[in-house]
Parts: structure tokens; C-alpha cells; sequence
């Protein structure tokens, strides 16, 4: 079976006009590891959504459509999708299983964490992240993860678990597009957002959003699973169902993606590379997930406030030895409240800038129309609200969610253990979320100082 390389090039030729097709890349070892995926669909354009990066106002509405797409083609949200679909079966005939290394599927114990006794740490076989923050992987073909900004005074700005969907009347004011319209309003902020598929199918028009707004849309999985305990086909159809969304939404076919809880090996990395996707971890963790808030757990937002102060302390004493990729989220109203705390005062001391800003990767996607600014290149900051952006397309589907539906919450809830950082500002959370909880064995390294990378893997 051939690599994804040698059949693609399917890309949306008929709808990105501009976009034209997208030439097969391959890694310095030759293995063509990343090609635009044959296996999407074919959406067209979708309405609403700008052509490329955005040049103009941009437009700061409080309200967005909660449309959804058309639900029937997708997995349930938030369920562990089918294996057996067609959809599936066509991305796994399309993987080279010879250049997926036979990992063990990692096992939960009874209170459903993942289990790393069977583990040897000291071998680390499979470059397994949640065991020994590992980044640089065993297989030669495999890119290191993205784990750092490579130029210290670069904060590389990212949200997970987006887009962050309405929960109730009370908490409204907290989602999308709460966060992106701040963002807009304070220099015109960009960030890169790991977005989970099942937040896209029901409530695409906040991805349309960040899209226009210039963000970076990057894949975090359909329903938030540990995915070294998921088999090979379940990895595929958590990224497939995500891919597919975004998509759908925003007519573009990213190249990132995070896995939830920073949870990956070399198993998982392979499938995701050959889906066209790079790994991306954080260097930094502010735990905001474990605050009190809709779903929340129960670290005090003076830890949070007090891990921001040093990373800002720290960069104030020009001690930092690269630039950082903390960890946070759009996921409730504590971590957007918070976000929104720290923001302007990250951007007095920092370069706050997309992740793939700080790496200088333009064009994140495969679709070639959408082209990000370069590393320094300064982009005009514009906060007004002008550009005009056409209410929901043909394919979407109106469907009253109700607003109260709370199966949109992650009851997984994201955000890793807190390793061991360079500045040891991890913590022991109390959380009582058990799929996080799984993860809050530290083991005491200090993060792999990941040297830069990326561009030239990302093309
Ligand atoms: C988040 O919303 C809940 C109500 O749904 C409220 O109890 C809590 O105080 C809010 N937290 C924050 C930080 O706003
Ligand atoms: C960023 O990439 C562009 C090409 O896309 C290149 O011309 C430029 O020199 C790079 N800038 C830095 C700072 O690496
Ligand atoms: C970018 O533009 C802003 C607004 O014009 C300016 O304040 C800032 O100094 C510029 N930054 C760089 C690096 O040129
Ligand atoms: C935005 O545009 C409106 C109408 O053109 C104008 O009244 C307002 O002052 C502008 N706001 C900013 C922040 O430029
Ligand atoms: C801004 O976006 C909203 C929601 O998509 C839309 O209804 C509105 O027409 C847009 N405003 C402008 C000025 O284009
Ligand atoms: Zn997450």
C-alpha cells in the first residue's frame, strides 16, 4: 500500500480556485509523510468564510448562528466514533502500516487512568510523552513534536478544546465569540486553536469566526480521549471526524493537531503524521481547566494568576532560553476569564503571536490560499467591526440545541498532568476529574529542551 502521497492531490481544486493544488512534499529521508488527505470530502467553499488571511476590520458581532452541520453524516459528539464506517476504512487503506510502529495500546486501570507500570522509562521505546515528556521521536522518519517557540520573548498564544459552545443562559456570555472578540479588540490578537470535532459540528459558525479572524485552527480529536489507549482505527477516526469537520465549516484541511492530556507516542504520531498532521505539545502548563468553573475542578485562580506572574517574572530577569507554548483553554468561563486577565499584560512582556507565527509556518493548511503572516512580519492591528460575513450556508442545518444540552461540556476535561517545566511550575492538581487525573504522575523531568524545528517539516 502506498503512502497517502502517491493518490491525492484532491484537495478542493474545484472550490479554491486560488488554492489550485498543493504539490506532494516528502521529509529528508524520503518518506512522504504528510500529503494533502484524498480521503475528505469535497465541501466547496463554505459561506461565511473569507477567502484567506484577513486583510481588513474584522468583524467583533456578539452574536453567532448556532446552526449546526448536518449532525447525520458525523459521529454522535462526544461518543467514541465507529471504526467500521466507510469513511474509516478508506483512511486506513490509505496508511502505510509498515511505517506504524507496533506500540503496545495502553492499558486503564480500574479508575479508568491510563496505566504506565508496563512501561520501560528508562528505554522509552516509543517516545511516549505522558510517560517521560519525550518530544523527539524514535522513528527517524517522524518530525520532533512542536513543543517551544524557538526565540525567547515569543509567547506562541493557543487555546484548547474549542470552539467553545453556549452551555446555559448563564455562561452565554462566556463562549464563542467571546474570547475571539477579545482577542480582536486587543491589537488584534492571533492564536492558534486546537478545536475538537464534535465543538465544530455544533457550532461551526464560531469556527467560521476564528478563521476570519485569523486564527489558526488545528485538529484535538472528536471526543477527547487518552490516545495511546485508543487502537489504530479508533486513533484514525478521532482525527478523520475532526479533519472532516473543520473542513466542513471552514473549507481547510489543517496540519496540526494536540493530542488531549499531551498524551501520544510514536504509534499515534505516525497515523497522524501520514493524516497530514504535526504533533504539538506545550512547554508550559497554566492548569487553567482545574479552576472553578462550568465543569471545572478546583485549583484556586491564584495558582493560575501566580504561574503567569512568573513566566512574566522570568522574562523580565531575560532568563528564559527559548519562547514559550503554554498550555490554556477555551473550555468554561473560568479559562476564558482568565485568558482574558492575562492577556494584555503577556502582550507588555511578550511577542504574543500564533504558534505557527513564532515558528514562521504561513500556511498551515493545505489549501494554498490561506497564507499567514511570516515571523516578523507586523501585521496591521484593525479592531473594527466592518467586514461583512453572510449568515450560514446551504450545508448547514438548522437545529435548536437548547442551550442546555451539558453533554457539550468536556466531561473530560483537558490539560495534561503538569510536568516539570524549566521554571518548575508544575503542580500537583486536586482535580477530581478522572481523565485527568490519570495523567498527574509527574515523574519529575524537566521538559526536554526541544530545539526549534518545525518549519521546514510543516513545509
Ligand atoms: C461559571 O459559571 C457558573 C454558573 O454556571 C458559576 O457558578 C461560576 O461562578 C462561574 N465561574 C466564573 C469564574 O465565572
Ligand atoms: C520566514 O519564512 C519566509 C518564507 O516563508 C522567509 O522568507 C523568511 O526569511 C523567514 N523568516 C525567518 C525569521 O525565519
Ligand atoms: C508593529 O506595528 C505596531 C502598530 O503600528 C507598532 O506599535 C509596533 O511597534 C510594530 N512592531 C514592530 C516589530 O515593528
Ligand atoms: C468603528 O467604526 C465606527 C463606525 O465607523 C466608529 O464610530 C468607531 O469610532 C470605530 N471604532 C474604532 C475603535 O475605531
Ligand atoms: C458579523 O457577523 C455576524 C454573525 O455572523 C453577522 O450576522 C453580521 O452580519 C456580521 N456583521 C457585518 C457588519 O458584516
Ligand atoms: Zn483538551
Amino acid at each position: 500500500m502506498h503512502l497517502l502521497g502517491v493518490s491525492a492531490l484532491v484537495l478542493a481544486t474545484a472550490t479554491f480556485a486560488s488554492a489550485a493544488t498543493t504539490k506532494p512534499t516528502s521529509t529528508s529521508s524520503g518518506v512522504l509523510a504528510v500529503e494533502s488527505p484524498a480521503w475528505l470530502p469535497d465541501f466547496g467553499v463554505p459561506s461565511g468564510v473569507n477567502a484567506g488571511y484577513p486583510t481588513g476590520a474584522l468583524n467583533t458581532s456578539k452574536t453567532l448562528s448556532h446552526k449546526t452541520l448536518d449532525l447525520s453524516a458525523y459521529p454522535e459528539p462526544w461518543e467514541a466514533p465507529s471504526t467500521t464506517h466507510a469513511e474509516i476504512k478508506a483512511v486506513m487503506n490509505a496508511i502505510d502500516w509498515t511505517k506504524v510502529p507496533k506500540a503496545p495500546i495502553v492499558k486503564t486501570n480500574s479508575n479508568g487512568e491510563i496505566d504506565m507500570t508496563k512501561y520501560d522509562e528508562s528505554k522509552d521505546a516509543y517516545c511516549w510523552w505522558s510517560s517521560t515528556n519525550c518530544v523527539k521521536p524514535k522513528s527517524s522518519y517522524l518530525p520532533p513534536d512542536v513543543s517551544v517557540c524557538p526565540n525567547s520573548g515569543d509567547w506562541g498564544l493557543n487555546y484548547d478544546d474549542g470552539p467553545f459552545n453556549p452551555i446555559g443562559d448563564d455562561t452565554d456570555k462566556w463562549a464563542e465569540p467571546e474570547l475571539y472578540n477579545f482577542l480582536a479588540e486587543n491589537g488584534n490578537q492571533k492564536a492558534t486553536l486546537f478545536y475538537i470535532g464534535s465543538n465544530v459540528v455544533t457550532f461551526p459558525e464560531a469556527a467560521k469566526r476564528a478563521i476570519n479572524d485569523g486564527h489558526v485552527l488545528c485538529v484535538h480529536t472528536w471526543s477527547h480521549p487518552s490516545m495511546t489507549t485508543q487502537t489504530n482505527a479508533q486513533v484514525v477516526a478521532e482525527l478523520y471526524w475532526t479533519l472532516r469537520a473543520i473542513k466542513e465549516a471552514t473549507g481547510v484541511t489543517t496540519k496540526c493537531w494536540r493530542p488531549p492530556f499531551g498524551d501520544v507516542d510514536d504509534r499515534v504520531r505516525a497515523i497522524a503524521w501520514q493524516m497530514g498532521l504535526q504533533t504539538m505539545l506545550w512547554d508550559q502548563d497554566t492548569n487553567d481547566w482545574d479552576m472553578p468553573g462550568d465543569g471545572g475542578g478546583k485549583l484556586a485562580p491564584s495558582k493560575v494568576d501566580g504561574y503567569f506572574e512568573d513566566w512574566i517574572e522570568t522574562r523580565k530577569k531575560g532568563t528564559d532560553k527559548h519562547g514559550h507554548i503554554v498550555l490554556q483553554h477555551e473550555l468554561n468561563n473560568a479559562t476564558v476569564k482568565m485568558a482574558e486577565k492575562w492577556l494584555p499584560k503577556l502582550q507588555e512582556s511578550f511577542n504574543v503571536v500564533s504558534i505557527q507565527q513564532c515558528l514562521n509556518v504561513t500556511q498551515p493548511y493545505w489549501e494554498t490560499n490561506w497564507v499567514y503572516p511570516t515571523k516578523n512580519e507586523n501585521v496591521t492591528a484593525i479592531t473594527n467591526t466592518t467586514t461583512a460575513i453572510p449568515s450560514v450556508g446551504p450545508s448547514t442545518t438548522d437545529i435548536n440545541l437548547g442551550y442546555t444540552a451539558t453533554s457539550s461540556i468536556p466531561s473530560a476535561s483537558s490539560a495534561s498532568s503538569a510536568k516539570s517545566t524549566t521554571t518548575d511550575l508544575s503542580v500537583k492538581s486536586s482535580n477530581t476529574d478522572e481523565s485527568s487525573a490519570s495523567l498527574v504522575a509527574v515523574h519529575g523531568l524537566s521538559l526536554l529542551a526541544a530545539t526549534a524545528l518545525c518549519a521546514s517539516y510543516l513545509l
